[in-house]
């Protein structure tokens, strides 16, 4: 089974988010059971100088976006055993430390797209399935079923399609995308990009893509309906034979608190060595120290996404609790003055680290009791797989993956790894983590929720078996179509 991932980020040559640890992760745990994977991405300059100087050219062409020829190289580097692939066009991706958010972000991504399809003529590698991740990808199943369809290098390729997200859907002029495709009316249709008077790049991928899979079963379902579909939903109800939700895995080689170098105290499940990591932390950010106190723990792009306007609602009701929050995330300047205030306030409660700090990140995991986690919507979510890895209790809202991660906590059988509540609403999360509060003062309890969490399986065993369920299943339908 010969794969291509085609990507825009990818652990650990460019990170903003979960995409990366899934577009990093995922093709090691597919080698690892036999499929043979490389990974495609743009050549950005904050790819690390030691990757850059390894990089061999494989090719070089040009490539047509509008009514402009473009150069287009083809690098290629071995990363931490995976081969991957680089679009090199410094006009277009040697742009300071940013990835996204340029003004011709539309033109960006076109080229990306149509520079993947032109690499599979000169590529050393032929691949019999593309996977493609998110927007900035989503253009290349609708090229190669329409423009692409009879150029014997693309002619049989299958493609699979997944959603990270619904809400960022690469969204823009239609006249820009038919100026930059070089296309006409096909652009428009119940089979074109075009999305209420706009384009969307998305729309290509859930158009053409023989499957489409999203990154958790209750996802999978939620974006079938009208508040999480994002005015896709009638295209997804009508795909849905071909759609299917995936939970993501984390890799827990390099989450294992046992043999983390960020960590001071190694441990798996002893809670006694977990709370000196804990007695670390309040030193390092300047809480009082104390054992008992549980410390309730935070990692997140700070949007509201994440449910960060519950949090505000009811920090003051928080502070009164006997706890202490921990926050390390940056985003919406909003949420950032809000702890920033709440740190103020409170200053032996409330901690926050503005920005991105990836050894203090686990830190915190390592040095929480409970992870909060109340986001109005999930695809997935990794950051409740890693506070199950390093023994964080999840308390979570109950959508997306964090529905399918979580168990929320049954005083009746003793089982769930966490706690978690079905509306978004303040009051129910606050009465949410005070039950958390509750059940850490019970020793006992306590240690059995722990515990549970610790049998959690957040690895990606299960999960690179699914996709390779789901590739096989193509890979076998095409070539009884061929023959
Ligand atoms: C996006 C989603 C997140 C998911 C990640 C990886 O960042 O918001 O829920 O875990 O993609 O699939």
């Amino acid at each position: 089974m010969k794969l291509l991932f085609v990507a825009s980020e990818a652990v650990p040559l460019v990170k903003t988010g979960g995409l990366a640890d899934v577009a990093g992760s995922l093709p090691k745990a597919l080698r690892d059971r036999g499929a043979e994977v490389r990974v495609m991405i743009p050549k950005y300059a904050s790819i690390p100088q030691s990757v850059i100087e390894r990089m061999e050219t494989v090719a070089t062409f040009t490539v047509g976006v509008g009514w402009r020829t473009q150069y287009c190289g083809l690098k290629k580097a071995e990363v931490e055993g995976i081969i991957y692939y680089f679009i090199d066009n410094e006009f277009y991706f040697k742009r300071g430390d940013g990835i996204y958010g340029y003004g011709d972000d539309a033109e960006r991504f076109v080229f990306f797209s149509l520079a993947v399809l032109e690499s599979l003529i000169y590529m050393d590698y032929r691949p019999e399935l593309l996977h493609c991740h998110d927007w900035q990808t989503g253009l290349i199943p609708f090229l190669l079923k329409t423009r692409y369809q009879h150029d014997p290098a693309c002619r049989d390729i299958a493609t699979v399609y997944t959603i990270h997200n619904m809400k960022y859907q690469g969204v823009f002029g239609i006249e820009l995308l038919m100026d930059l495709l070089g296309a006409g009316g096909e652009l428009f249709g119940s089979d074109g990009l075009e999305f209420y008077g706009a384009g969307s790049c998305m729309k290509g991928a859930l158009l053409y893509a023989d499957k489409l899979t999203t990154v958790s079963p209750t996802y999978a379902r939620e974006i079938q309906t009208d508040s999480y579909g994002e005015r896709l939903d009638g295209l997804l109800r009508y795909r849905s034979a071909d759609l299917s939700g995936i939970v993501n895995g984390i890799d827990t080689e390099s989450f294992d608190p046992m043999a983390d170098p960020a960590l001071e105290f190694p441990y798996r499940n002893s809670l006694t060595r977990k709370r000196k990591n804990k007695l670390a932390l309040q030193r390092e950010l300047g809480l009082p120290e104390s054992a008992e106190t549980p410390l309730i723990g935070v990692v997140s792009r700070l949007v509201d996404q994440k449910g960060f306007y519950l949090v505000e609602a009811v920090l003051e009701s928080l502070a009164e609790e006997d706890m202490q929050l921990v926050v390390l995330g940056s985003g919406d300047p909003h949420y950032e003055y809000v702890f920033r205030n709440a740190t103020e306030r409170w200053p032996d409660k409330v901690k926050v680290w503005l920005g991105f700090n990836d050894a203090l990140a686990r830190r915190i995991y390592a040095g929480s009791d409970m992870y909060l986690m109340p986001s109005s919507f999930e695809p997935c979510g990794l950051s409740q797989l890693i506070a199950l890895r390093y023994r964080s209790v999840p308390i979570v809202r109950e959508t997306g993956g964090l529905k399918d991660t979580v168990l929320a906590y049954n005083e009746n059988t003793g089982e769930g790894n966490g706690f978690s509540f079905a509306h978004y609403n303040a009051d129910d999360m606050l009465y949410t983590v005070r039950r958390a509060l509750d059940c850490y003062r019970d020793e006992h309890v306590w240690e059995t929720i722990v515990a549970n969490g610790g049998k959690s399986d957040c690895s990606w065993d299960q999960s690179a078996r699914a996709y390779m369920s789901v590739y096989a299943g193509l890979l076998s339908k095409r070539k009884e179509s061929i023959t």
